[in-house]
């Protein structure tokens, strides 16, 4: 008997879609047949990424909004309609429309105006995009809800303090939801993810990769696919029974409960 993953039929909205590990999960659920909403704070990512999808044979609309801002959460949700599939990607070190980590500090040093960047993004937009659709899920009886953390969430990380609180914040409130949900049929569980390639670049630096990635069981930093195939199984019928945990996705770079 073949196992696959079917999403037919399944509408799921991915936050911070329109790069990077977010746009990976949107083409792997698209793959498997669910119809994609592609969210990014830039219009232009989440339009191009809902192309491709579509120039694949899929079927995906850009949904730009600002994950930070709840009033504007509440009416892209709203009009979009029904939403199986929440995927709590959107995410950063703090600046809204970058990557990376260049601004962090040792905690103290840091100036506290720097964090509410983090809690903003990591946080809040991950209560936000939730609140905006869990009431239709528990309406239909139906609804599942990944979000992307990090593992520092779990074991801590030096110079990321802020970020490893927001996204271990977002960890204790995905936990919460999932008690108060199950017994609608939605599950809520957490990815934390270890050091990403997210866009599948070469090493800048060979020495520092080297050193990087001893670190790591699997001797390679983590690619937008090792994110999506567990995401898809997540938001599937088979992952029904699995609802409230954080799931480390980090080539062994940390194993302890
Ligand atoms: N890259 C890593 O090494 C790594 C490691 C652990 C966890 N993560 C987490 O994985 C997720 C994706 O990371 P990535 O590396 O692909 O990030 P990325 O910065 O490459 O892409 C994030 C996307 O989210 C969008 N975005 C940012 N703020 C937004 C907002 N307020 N509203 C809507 N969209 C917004 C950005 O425009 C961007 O297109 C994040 O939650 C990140 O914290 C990444």
């Amino acid at each position: 008997m073949a196992v696959e993953i079917d999403l037919s039929g399944r509408r799921a909205l991915v936050t911070g879609a329109g790069q990077g590990i977010g746009r990976g999960i949107a083409r792997t659920l698209a793959a498997a047949g669910a119809e994609v909403l592609v969210n990014d704070l830039v219009g232009e990512r989440a339009e191009s990424v809902a192309a491709e999808i579509v120039a694949d044979g899929g079927r995906a609309s850009g949904l730009p909004f600002d994950v930070t801002d709840w009033s504007a959460v509440q009416a892209a949700v709203d009009a979009a309609g029904m939403v199986d599939v929440l995927v709590n990607n959107a995410g950063n070190a703090g600046k809204a429309s970058t990557h990376g980590f260049e601004d962090m500090k040792p905690f103290a040093e840091e100036d506290p105006s720097a964090w509410e960047g983090f809690i903003r993004v990591n946080l809040f937009g991950v209560m936000y995009a939730t609140r905006a659709v869990l009431p239709g899920m528990v309406e239909r009886g139906f609804g599942r809800v990944v979000t992307v953390v990090s593992d520092s969430a779990r074991t801590g990380e030096a110079q990321m303090a802020a970020y490893a609180a927001a996204k271990s914040g977002a960890t204790g409130l995905i936990r919460s939801i999932a008690r108060e949900v199950g017994r609608h049929g939605i599950t809520a569980n957490c990815l934390a993810l270890g050091t990403m390639n997210p866009f599948e670049a070469s090493p800048e630096d060979e020495e520092q990769y080297a050193w990087l990635v001893k670190r790591y069981a699997i001797r390679r930093r983590g690619l937008p696919a090792d994110v999506a195939g567990i995401t898809a199984f997540l938001a599937s019928d088979m992952a029904e029974w699995i609802t409230g945990q954080t799931i480390p996705v980090n080539g062994g770079y940390s194993m302890a409960l």
